[in-house]
């Protein structure tokens, strides 16, 4: 895979401030905040391995997939991945690796996730973020029956290893 670092960074500076993308933003009801958590492969790699017995062979929807990494790695194990990102930006840094290595059972839908509803259905929704939870928790349950809130399983599970910063911003949402 491409280092992506350059990309990122200078996508972070273009976005930093922007008005334009904070109205964007307003626009298409985001709440979780344009930082990435998954954007290299080795993390991508564990998570999707983790939670491998879950998805084995359903369709799942990951909702606010970032530049898509995760979803590439989840449709190893999973029937079908939707992944489904408003944000513009991370589709761009990413393009080189969706050339390289998108397989056909791994869809990307581009735009908030609202638009889709009612229009895709899935085994399970999925969803790795700090920010914008209880947004994201009205949005899977358009989606799917079961729900993976990731980080939130790994915060329940043992809240005194993880980030601190981000066990106190889950507690505020
Ligand atoms: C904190 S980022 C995490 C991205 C990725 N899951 C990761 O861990 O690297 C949350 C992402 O959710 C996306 N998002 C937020 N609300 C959304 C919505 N309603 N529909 C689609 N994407 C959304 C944002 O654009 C953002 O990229």
């Amino acid at each position: 895979m491409p280092d992506l670092h350059d990309t990122l960074e200078a996508l972070y500076e273009t976005l930093e401030g922007s008005e334009m993308a904070e109205e964007y933003s307003r626009r298409h009801d985001i709440e979780s905040l344009a930082v990435l958590t998954i954007y290299n492969n080795e993390t991508a790699k564990l998570v999707a391995r983790s939670l491998a017995p879950r998805i084995e062979d359903k369709r799942v929807i990951e909702i606010g997939g970032g530049i898509g990494l995760l979803a590439l790695h989840l449709g190893v194990y999973a029937e079908h991945v939707y992944c489904i990102e408003a944000n513009p930006g991370w589709s761009w840094a990413f393009v080189g690796c969706l050339y390289a290595g998108k397989p056909k059972n791994v869809s990307y839908l581009f735009g908030a996730a609202d638009e889709f509803a009612g229009q895709i259905t899935a085994d399970i929704a999925l969803c790795c973020t700090h920010s914008g939870v209880m947004e994201m928790k009205r949005l899977w349950a358009l989606f799917a029956p079961e729900v993976i809130d990731v980080y939130g399983e790994i915060i329940n599970d043992g809240p005194e290893g993880f980030d601190q910063l981000a066990v106190a911003l889950r507690k505020l949402q």
